[in-house]
């Protein structure tokens, strides 16, 4: 039996023509598109078109595939009473991995897999998950629903849908860019967990809600806010320094850090940095700024020779917090952008299907004998 490898570090786990990373060099490529380019002259719609379909749409393509995100944005009828009906302190990522879920009984086919129905399901889900999260904003908050705007792109949509006004170009084509810069990572945790779960032939819901799950965790997507916490807590830029080596030196983890497959500058984390540099200027948030270049500084001096550099989760935050979006609906929103990805994969995966089932190291004890309960 070959040896285990903890976390699966170094295992090739599949074959993908979705995305590629040199963890090395700082690549990052959709359908071998440079992240870059891509950041700086696609929207989520194309991208997102780009990954479900291997190749960039023509005009008329993208007219029609975005007309078909948009006619699905307001949500099934009975989904509403069931989002005014969940307690209002509920966090978002459990209210969205629920709502998910919730979707498939409004689909009188949840489980039809062929490629046509699960492009269908894919398409409900990535058009509704905003809805849901500004439904769900509004309501918690107390204040009406707006409706969505089929006028307007997911990333406008969504703004409009949660603060109640259109949002200013540069705000929207910002929160573009993030959804651009998110919505594919080859095979991170909740990636894998979607391929996993739809190799046993079960359902494109089933499969984003499991992946929802794992990008909750504080080690994944949960890390975005997890850097704003850190932000929050730091008073001011001297004491910045002082607050990163004393974690360092507990051992503590800098969220917004290190990854398992880069080892240099995360290619996100270079468009993210210039776009919170802007943002923060133009929203008067420039301390902020300030205080997360200071906390890279320190972490170069203390850590980058490990390999350890901001990740994109780092400079989101700063990013997501200019935009105006409360602080739990940071991690909802990298949802909102990885639906795209998650559901490129789910297709990719039933294309050429076979279950994940490996193997484990037993190392527990054998053959011991039972003892019966009133001997323990
Ligand atoms: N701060 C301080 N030290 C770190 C950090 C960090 N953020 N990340 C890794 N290290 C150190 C770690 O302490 C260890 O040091 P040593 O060898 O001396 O014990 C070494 O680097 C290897 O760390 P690891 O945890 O074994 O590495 P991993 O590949 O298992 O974990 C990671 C990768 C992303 C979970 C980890 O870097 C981490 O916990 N980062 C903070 C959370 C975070 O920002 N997550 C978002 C990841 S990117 C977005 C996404 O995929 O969702």
């Amino acid at each position: 039996m070959p040896m285990a490898s903890k976390g699966l570090e170094g295992i090739v786990a599949a074959e993908t023509k979705i995305s590629f990373i040199d963890g090395e060099k700082g690549v990052l490529e959709y359908i071998g598109i440079p992240i870059g380019e891509l950041a700086s002259h696609s929207t989520f719609e194309e991208t997102v078109f780009l990954l479900w379909n291997g190749r960039l749409p023509n005009k008329a393509e993208l007219a029609a595939f975005t007309a078909e995100i948009r006619k699905r944005y307001e949500l099934p009828a009975g989904m509403e009473q069931r989002l005014l009906a969940l307690p209002r302190d509920a966090k978002p990522m459990h209210m969205i991995r629920t709502m998910v879920s919730a979707l498939s009984m409004h689909d009188h086919t949840p489980d039809a897999n062929d490629i046509p129905s699960l492009r269908s399901k894919a398409l409900n889900i990535l058009a509704r998950v905003p809805t849901l999260l500004a439904y769900f904003h509004r309501y918690r908050s107390g204040m009406p629903l707006v409706r969505p705007d089929v006028n307007l792109s997911v990333a406008e949509n969504f703004l409009y849908m949660l603060n109640g006004e259109r949002a200013k170009p540069t705000m929207a084509k910002a929160l573009d860019v993030c959804l651009v810069l998110h919505a594919d990572h080859g095979f991170n945790n909740s990636t894998f967990t979607a391929r996993v779960l739809m190799s046993t032939q079960s359902d494109m819901y089933s499969a984003i809600t499991a992946a929802i799950g794992s990008l909750k965790g504080p080690l994944h997507g949960g890390a975005n806010e997890g850097v704003m916490v850190m932000l929050n807590e730091i008073p001011s830029l001297e004491a910045t320094e002082k607050y990163v080596l004393d974690k360092l030196a507990k051992k503590d983890k800098i969220m917004g850090f290190g990854h398992r497959i880069y080892k240099s500058y995360d290619p996100r984390a270079t468009h993210l940095q210039v776009l919170a540099k802007d943002l923060a200027a133009e929203t008067g948030n420039s301390s902020l700024f300030e205080k997360s270049k200071k906390i890279e500084d320190v972490m170069a001096t203390a850590v980058a020779a490990k390999g350890i550099y901001p990740n994109v989760d780092f400079y989101s935050a700063t990013t997501y917090h200019c935009i105006g979006l409360p602080l739990d609906l940071f991690t909802p929103v990298f949802v909102i952008a990885r639906v795209g990805g998650w559901a490129a994969h789910v297709i990719e995966q039933m294309s050429d299907n076979r279950l994940f089932r490996p193997d484990v190291d037993y190392k527990g004890p054998h053959g011991v004998k039972y003892t019966p309960m009133s001997a323990r």
